[in-house]
């Protein structure tokens, strides 16, 4: 009785919350098993911001952040079409598809990506440089998410495939329930000061590693300062 209990102690505590700012996530190899949930602190978007810097030497497609809804397994996500040198914000599963950026391998890239509910439009920021709009698709995310890094949801939580899953590293992830002003923006791509993610918040993220994903320390100047210059 006594080690049931302890097992369901443990069990509730297996998820954290930390602050890992200077911190990343290291997924040192493909796999459809490793990644990291991620535990939103609120349900039920009518806009969404969500921010995060990444990089990889992958030349084939790969999930970057993967939020699945019960119905809609890609809820909020950002992927990489490798065959199409896209960036392609999947809002509800309505896919929209960005082409033109210098998303080169081996450097730190910083990436947001807005919605608003009520017009359905969707923009990109790459690096400090804004997409232009484009429609998607409009009506709130409601209900029970899941969020996923290191891993492209195809069914709620799981249906992951080897061949697009990420290697490289990610860190600064962030989500807000509305959409950032550009100079919230900018200040995110810069390191500068910006309020956290009142959805996702790096400095007090609620996460769960499963597999082979390591935290590590940020390096402390990277290439995604340059573009301040
Ligand atoms: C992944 O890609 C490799 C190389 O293209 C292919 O041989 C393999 O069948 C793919 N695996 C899955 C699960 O799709």
């Amino acid at each position: 009785m006594k080690l049931v209990l302890l097992l369901v102690v443990l069990g509730t505590i297996s998820a954290e919350v930390q602050d890992l700012s200077r911190k990343m996530f290291t997924f040192p190899q493909s796999s459809n098993t490793a990644h990291v949930k991620l535990n939103p602190a609120k349900l039920d978007y009518n806009a969404v911001t969500v921010c995060h810097r990444s990089i990889t030497d992958l030349e084939r497609d790969h999930a970057i952040f993967s939020l699945s809804t019960p119905s809609q397994d890609n809820g909020f996500l950002t992927f990489w079409k490798n065959a199409n040198r896209e960036i392609q914000p999947h809002i509800k599963n309505a896919r929209v598809e960005y082409k033109g950026w210098d998303y080169k391998l081996n450097k730190w890239h910083s990436i947001c990506t807005t919605w608003d509910s009520e017009n359905g439009l969707v923009q990109i920021w790459v690096d400090g440089i804004p997409s232009i709009r484009k429609f998607s698709i409009s009506g709130a995310i409601s209900g029970a998410v899941k969020v996923v890094l290191g891993q492209d949801q195809d069914n709620h939580g799981g249906g992951f495939d080897v061949n697009q899953s990420f290697v490289g590293m990610i860190t600064d992830v962030h989500m807000w329930d509305h959409i950032l002003s550009s100079c919230d923006i900018q200040n995110y791509m810069g390191e500068m000061n910006f309020t956290p993610g009142n959805v996702l918040n790096w400095k007090a993220l609620d996460f769960e590693i499963v597999g082979k994903v390591l935290i590590e320390d940020k390096p402390a100047c990277h290439s995604t300062s340059v573009f301040l210059g």
